[in-house]
C-alpha cells in the first residue's frame, strides 16, 4: 500500500469581510452574541461575479507557484464543494479550463464540510489503484450564494474560501498515516438546500419560500456534531496506531469554538494544539480544513514530522478524519 503525502497546499478567501456589526444591521442579531456562541467575528463574502470556482483556481495558482509545482503534473482534480458554480458540469471542469490542464480526469464530491477529507481518502484510492501519480484535492464553497440573509439563524455561521493540496506518493516518513470517512443519512433533512435539485427544482413557489437556501436546526446539529467528531477522531487516531499525546496540532473543522473545544477536551489535546481560525474565516464548509492546513503551512507552523490530526463533520450526516506526519 502506497501512503501519500501533502506537497503544498494553496488557498483563497475573498476581499470582501463581513463582520458581526455588519450583519446586526440586517439582522436582529450583536456582535455578543453572535461571539459568545459561536466564536465568529467575521466571514468574508465573494463578489457577485464570483462563484466558487474562481477562488479555487486562485487557491491552486497560489499553491502551484509556491511550491514549484508544474500543473502539467497533476493527473487528476477533486473538488468537495456543495456549492458548485451550477449544477452541471463539475465545478473541477472550470478549475481545469482555467488553468489549463486539459483531458486528465476532473470531478467534484458532495460531502458538505467533510467534502476535503473524502477527497483526500479519493485520491488515495486512486494514487494506490491507478496510474495516477498527482492529484489536486480542492475543498470549499461561496456559501454566501445559498444563504438565506433574513434567517440570523443560520447567516451569521457561514464563510466564503476555497483550499487545496496537492498529494502523491511519499518516499519518505512524511504522508497519512490514516484516513477514515463515513456518513448517516437518516438526519439529512437537519441541514440541507431543500430546492434546486430533481426533488424540488426550481419554481417560482421554491424561490418565493427561499428553498434554495441554507435550512438547519442548529441544536440537533450540534449535538451530532461533537459527538461525532469525536468518535471519527477517536478512529483515525486508533487506525494510526498513535495516542492523542503524540498529535502536535489538531486542525478542526471551524464550525463553532463550542464544538472544537469540546471535540480537544475530549480528546485530552490541550488548546495551544488546537488551530482555531474560525473568528476570521466562520465556517467556510469544505474549505475549512484546507485553509486551514494552508495558513499553518505558510505561517510555518507545520514542521517535518509533525503528527496532525485533521477532523471534520457536515451535512448529510458525513464525517472524516486522518493523522498526518507532516
Ligand atoms: N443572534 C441573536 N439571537 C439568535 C441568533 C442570532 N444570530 N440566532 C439564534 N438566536 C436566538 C434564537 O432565536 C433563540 O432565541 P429564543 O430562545 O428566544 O427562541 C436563542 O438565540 C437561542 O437559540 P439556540 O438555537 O438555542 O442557540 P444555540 O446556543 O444552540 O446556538 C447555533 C445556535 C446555531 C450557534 C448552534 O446551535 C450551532 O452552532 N449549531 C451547529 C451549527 C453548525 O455547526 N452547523 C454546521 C455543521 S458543519
Amino acid at each position: 500500500m502506497k501512503k501519500i503525502k501533502i506537497i503544498g497546499t494553496g488557498s483563497y478567501l475573498p476581499e470582501k469581510v463581513l463582520t458581526n456589526d455588519d450583519l446586526a444591521k440586517i439582522v436582529d442579531t450583536s456582535d455578543e452574541w453572535i461571539t459568545q456562541r459561536t466564536g465568529i467575528k467575521e466571514r468574508h463574502i465573494a463578489s457577485s461575479d464570483q462563484a466558487t470556482s474562481d477562488l479555487g483556481v486562485i487557491a491552486a495558482r497560489r499553491c502551484f507557484e509556491t511550491f514549484d509545482i508544474d500543473p502539467k503534473s497533476i493527473d487528476c482534480i477533486i473538488f468537495g464543494t456543495v456549492t458548485p458554480d451550477k449544477l452541471f458540469p463539475s465545478t473541477s471542469i472550470y478549475v481545469q479550463k482555467a488553468l489549463n490542464m486539459p483531458n486528465i480526469p476532473v470531478f467534484d464530491i458532495s460531502a458538505a464540510c467533510s467534502g476535503f477529507i473524502y477527497g483526500l481518502a479519493v485520491a488515495n484510492g486512486l494514487i494506490n489503484s491507478t496510474s495516477m501519480k498527482r492529484i489536486l484535492v480542492l475543498g470549499g464553497e461561496t456559501l454566501s450564494k445559498v444563504t438565506n440573509w433574513s434567517d440570523r439563524s443560520t447567516c451569521v455561521l457561514f464563510g466564503d474560501g476555497v483550499g487545496c493540496a496537492v498529494v502523491e506518493e511519499s518516499h519518505d516518513e512524511s504522508g497519512l498515516l490514516s484516513i477514515y470517512i463515513g456518513a448517516d443519512g437518516n438526519m439529512e433533512n437537519l441541514l440541507h438546500q431543500p430546492a434546486g435539485g430533481s426533488r424540488n427544482p426550481a419554481t417560482f413557489e421554491t424561490v418565493e419560500k427561499k428553498l434554495h437556501t441554507i435550512h438547519m436546526e442548529g441544536n440537533e446539529v450540534y449535538k451530532h456534531a461533537v459527538n461525532t467528531m469525536q468518535m471519527a477522531a477517536e478512529k483515525a487516531i486508533s487506525m494510526a496506531n498513535i495516542s492523542s499525546e503524540d498529535i502536535k496540532w489538531f486542525i478542526p473543522h471551524q464550525a463553532n469554538i463550542r464544538i472544537i473545544d469540546t471535540t480537544a477536551k475530549y480528546l485530552k489535546v490541550p488548546k495551544e494544539k488546537v488551530f482555531v481560525n474560525i473568528d476570521k474565516t466562520a465556517n467556510t464548509s469544505a474549505g475549512s480544513i484546507p485553509i486551514a492546513l494552508d495558513q499553518m503551512n505558510r505561517n510555518g507552523l507545520l514542521k517535518k514530522g509533525d503528527i496532525i490530526l485533521i477532523d471534520a463533520f457536515g451535512a448529510g450526516f458525513t464525517w472524516g478524519a486522518s493523522v498526518i506526519r507532516w
